[in-house]
């Protein structure tokens, strides 16, 4: 009887191993080594540099969220984990003031919210090398709220390669070892390698009380992140949209706009500057 079951169930697994082979996707395979480039040719000097000046950076609009929110990040320890996972190689000129936007909103939530003794469930994608998950990690411990922060990006946790960061003058690096100055902020974050579109049709969450979407940026796949995300919140959950900035990413601000026409989130829209802006969506209603 047993070997009978064996048979019977050995293709079964043999499918679901396959399909679930297919879903994962494997940035290594398809994009190559180092997805991310390499700056493992810069001296160290170049990264200082670059750190001073993103933190020397003001935003303004930045600080009336937290002044709004009542809430803000320490900001030594801010500009410690960017210098290792948002200082990079870049046209642009660095901004990590997410971080601060994040940490401040997602406080707000915590405090404010009602049941406070059940667990908070976060969703985010775009996981990157990790500094958005651990800043809203730093938020769950700060308010001593316990919680769990899946994440979903394409790339992996704990395959070395370089990051495009100062991280890549010590040799290719997991991103579980770019964070491990970090680790007590990794117990509650749940890194998961996956295609956003795949993740949001195969993850089960109770419920998605804070959502952070920042993987793809085509309107599509925002509007289906939203879509999977808005099925698991209740009244007074949030999310928050990053790169709603018509001149770079068209699709984002298309895509919240559509969300803004829907009476079930209030829609609030953050301008820092002509090269990026913010939006947070608080949900009305059950
Ligand atoms: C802007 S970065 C995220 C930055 C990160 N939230 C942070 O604060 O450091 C976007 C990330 O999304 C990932 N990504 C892009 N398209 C994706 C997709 N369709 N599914 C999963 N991840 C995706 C990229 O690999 C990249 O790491």
């Amino acid at each position: 009887m047993y070997i009978i079951t064996q048979l019977i169930l050995a293709p079964i697994r043999n499918l679901i191993a396959h399909i679930l082979k297919l879903r994962k996707f494997n940035a290594i395979e398809r994009l190559g080594a180092d997805p991310l480039g390499s700056a493992a040719g810069r001296p160290r000097e170049f990264f200082l540099q670059l750190a001073q000046e993103a933190a020397r950076a003001s935003f303004p609009e930045i600080d009336n969220v937290e002044k709004t929110y009542g809430e803000s990040i320490d900001k030594c320890w801010l500009d410690e984990v960017a210098f290792h996972t948002q200082v990079v190689v870049k046209d642009a000129e660095l901004n990590y003031q997410h971080g601060r936007l994040l940490y401040s909103v997602f406080s707000y939530y915590l405090k404010n919210r009602g049941s406070s003794n059940d667990c908070v469930y976060v969703f985010e994608t775009g996981t990157a090398r990790g500094f958005s998950a651990v800043c809203m990690s730093k938020a769950l411990r700060d308010k001593n709220v316990q919680g769990v922060i899946t994440t979903v990006d394409i790339l992996p946790h704990d395959v070395p390669m370089f990051w495009n960061c100062v991280d890549d003058l010590d040799g290719r690096k997991s991103r579980r070892e770019i964070l491990n100055p970090w680790k007590e902020y990794l117990s509650s974050v749940i890194f998961v390698q996956q295609e956003t579109l795949s993740a949001v049709s195969s993850l089960a969450f109770p419920r998605i009380n804070f959502a952070f979407l920042d993987a793809s940026h085509t309107f599509e796949d925002v509007l289906a992140e939203f879509s999977f995300v808005q099925k698991h919140q209740k009244k007074g959950d949030m999310i928050v949209f990053d790169d709603v900035t018509p001149a770079h990413f068209p699709g984002v601000v298309s895509a919240v706009e559509e969300i803004s026409r829907q009476a079930n989130y209030k829609v609030d829209l953050i301008e820092a500057g002509q090269d990026r802006g913010y939006a947070i969506a608080t949900r009305l209603m059950e």
